[in-house]
């Protein structure tokens, strides 16, 4: 079905995500022989650019990252470019030549790939309606932030709504594609040791972390209106969070997965007023080291980072690091914290889920510390079981926690396809089960809501970390008062 021809149009073209994820992603759809000959690839930016300008930047741009790609030239010639203006005047000729690029070929797939701000969503689908454009197999791609808060959000919505169907829209969060993210639901379902103990009466709590070395340069207009709840923990932390806690669905569909997911943010239990100070941390990164390939440098805290648009006094209200303990009150996950934590400017690049068991209920050995099942999504993709084993000797029995590990990269010896790959096919396919719906977007932000209205009501800035170190002191104690620790702060 993958193999239908298509017309791909991706408004914000020439975009950073466009140019950096995008287009490698596609490039490497068609190198698999995915792509059907006929699909085309357009871009609409404001740029001015005619198909060979655009061309052009493509070949200068993405294909040095990408080695030296074979079939480069059947992938260029897929590409098309439309300048358009949507903010300029009424009806803006942009439209005419889209329309005359696809007039035709009503027939085909029409995705409609919006890597703009959110507040160019209901614009563009109204202008594409009013060209003509909105075909039955039509579909609409948007890329998050979905709005800042509940309200935005389903304004959003309702105007994306008034226009195409819900079936035919696919809010992406690039965190589903990644391939670890789905086997974790292979390893839950295609498995039957797990599940029976997946549950509060084996499981002590689970840790999701999205642990960044980069900081913001270059990205204060969008990230002073966002911040780490917004930007990485409304989306991409809450979404691993439903995998890990959802009840098995019936079939791995387009609604039943959805449907179980959307059960467990309807479950969480709300963190409102002064809990928020009790359940919830932020931070800024101020100057620091971090390590690079070329060594350590020193980098500029957010306030100081190069930017063109300059700090105002609310960026110091922004949180480059948040960690909340949620709790999802359901009969499987009475009493079990999950533990979020995100930052920029961080010591690694890791992301991880770590599941982390109870301790056996009668100790023979000395000794003997709890399971921990892990889950790396980045950087290389694996799965880790750490059991406990008795060191080799023929004196007293000593234990060892080892690892029983598997490395996706070692054991399937395949490239591990980068998220977009995967998630443009299931675009190109119709399939939008890794997708979120309407109800599971505004759920997650009904949940972030109070958490930022009492932030922002709050006299109190994020707790400062230098770049380059774990974070704020309030991430490790939110831990250490149960008693608990971050996995990378355990003892090996
Ligand atoms: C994006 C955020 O959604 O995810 C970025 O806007 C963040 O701030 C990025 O850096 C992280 O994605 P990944 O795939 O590198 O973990």
């Amino acid at each position: 079905a993958d193999r239908q021809a298509a017309d791909l149009i991706i408004f914000g073209g020439t975009g950073d995500l466009s140019m950096r994820k995008l287009l490698p992603a596609l490039y490497h759809c068609d190198r698999d022989g995915r792509l059907a000959d006929e699909t085309r690839i357009i871009a609409m930016s404001r740029g001015g650019l005619g198909d060979s300008d655009f061309r052009g930047k493509v070949d200068a741009e993405v294909r040095p990252a990408l080695g030296d790609p074979e079939g480069w030239d059947r992938f260029a010639r897929r590409l098309h470019h439309v300048s358009i203006d949507i903010g300029g005047p009424a009806a803006p000729a942009g439209w005419d030549a889209l329309a005359a690029l696809l007039a035709g070929h009503e027939d085909r797939d029409r995705i409609f790939y919006l890597a703009s701000p959110p507040m160019t969503f209901g614009p563009f689908c109204h202008g594409a309606q009013e060209a003509g454009l909105v075909t039955p197999r039509s579909r609409v791609v948007l890329e998050k932030p979905l709005g800042r808060d509940l309200a935005s959000a389903q304004a959003i919505n309702d105007e994306v709504g008034a226009i195409f169907e819900e079936r035919q829209i696919f809010r992406i969060d690039h965190y589903l594609g990644k391939e670890t993210v789905q086997n974790l639901l292979v390893l839950r379902f295609a498995n039957a040791f797990l599940e029976p103990i997946w549950n509060s009466l084996w499981i002590d709590h689970v840790q999701i972390t999205a642990s960044e070395t980069v900081g913001t340069p270059g990205r204060r207009g969008y990230y002073d209106h966002a911040g780490a709840l917004r930007d990485m923990v409304q989306n991409h932390l809450l979404n691993l969070l439903c995998l890990v806690a959802m009840e098995p669905p019936a079939h791995n569909d387009r609604e039943a997965v959805r449907d179980e997911k959307v059960k467990v943010l309807q479950a969480l239990r709300p963190i409102v007023g002064s809990e928020v100070d009790r359940f919830t941390v932020r931070g800024q990164y101020t100057e620091g080291t971090t390590a690079t390939a070329a060594g350590d440098v020193t980098v500029p805290g957010y306030l100081d980072e190069p930017d063109s648009t300059r700090p105002t006094p609310a960026s110091q209200r922004v949180e480059t690091f948040a960690a909340v303990r949620a709790e999802v009150k359901n009969w499987r996950w009475a009493g079990v914290p999950f533990y979020l934590r995100t930052g920029k400017r961080l010591p690694t690049r890791r992301s991880e889920i770590v599941v982390q068991f109870k301790e056996v209920p009668h100790a023979i050995f000395p000794g003997a510390a709890p399971n921990r099942l892990v889950l790396r999504l980045q950087p290389s993709e694996g799965i880790e079981l750490c059991l406990m084993a008795k060191e080799p000797g023929a004196g007293d029995v000593t234990l060892r926690p080892v690892p029983l590990s598997l490395s996706f990269a070692e054991t399937f010896q395949s490239r591990v396809p980068d998220a977009y790959e995967r998630l443009l096919m299931d675009v190109l396919s119709g399939n939008p089960t890794l997708f979120m719906r309407r109800d599971e977007v505004e759920a997650a932000w009904r949940w972030i809501d109070p958490i930022i209205a009492h932030w922002d009501g709050s006299a109190m800035l994020p707790e400062p970390y230098p770049a380059g170190t774990a974070g704020p002191a309030g991430a490790h104690e939110l831990l250490a008062r149960s008693d608990r620790t971050w996995h990378e702060e355990a003892p090996q």
